[in-house]
């Protein structure tokens, strides 16, 4: 299983940006993390971060047929970019989007996020924690669809992508 993360704006400065928001966890820390984890499970991790709006925007959409899925913190992004939310969209790939910080315990302009109704979920509030959960539920979504599959789903699910392996995990946990 390949996935991609993106690591949005100012991401890079983790560590020493806002201790009392963000942690104190570097990026090379949760990445590590992140590689962990995934070892553990046999995924492979392409992760970069970006500052720029066109750059993410492109990655996402060269991301079909190379990555099962994505995994996201748009950072500001996630409250402004129509062209990211478009992007995770029209890429088809299941995507979760995490953040650091619990947005809706923060400043009323951070309580909207663009980008996570095309996401099959969203992980809010965990510090570092957030993407390994993230993951976590990313890779359960690739590989695990009976557990994962849920109404109201508004991107292009695993299922609606590979019935014939939907269809036959749906007959195994029963
Ligand atoms: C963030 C939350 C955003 O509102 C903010 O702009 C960030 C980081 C987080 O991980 O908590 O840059 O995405």
């Amino acid at each position: 299983m390949n996935i991609l993360v993106i690591h949005g704006p100012n991401l890079q400065l983790l560590g020493t940006r806002q201790p009392s928001v963000y942690g104190t966890a570097d990026l090379s820390t949760i990445n590590r993390e992140l590689m962990r984890v995934a070892a553990a499970r046999s995924a492979v991790l392409r992760i970069i971060q970006s500052n720029h709006e066109g750059e993410i925007v492109t990655l996402i959409g060269k991301a079909k047929g190379h990555y099962d899925g994505i995994l996201i913190n748009p950072a500001a992004y996630t409250h402004t970019s129509v062209a990211i939310r478009d992007a995770v969209e029209a890429s088809g790939l299941p995507a979760v989007e995490v953040h650091l910080s619990n947005i809706y315990a923060r400043e009323s302009f951070r309580h909207q996020s663009l980008v996570a109704p095309v996401c099959r979920g969203q992980v809010t509030g965990f510090g570092p924690a957030s993407y390994l959960l993230g993951l976590e539920a990313l890779m359960a979504v690739v590989r695990r669809p009976a557990l994962t599959d849920h109404q109201g789903v508004s991107a292009p699910s695993a299922p609606a992508r590979r019935p014939a392996a939907a269809k036959k995990a749906r007959r195994r946990s029963r």
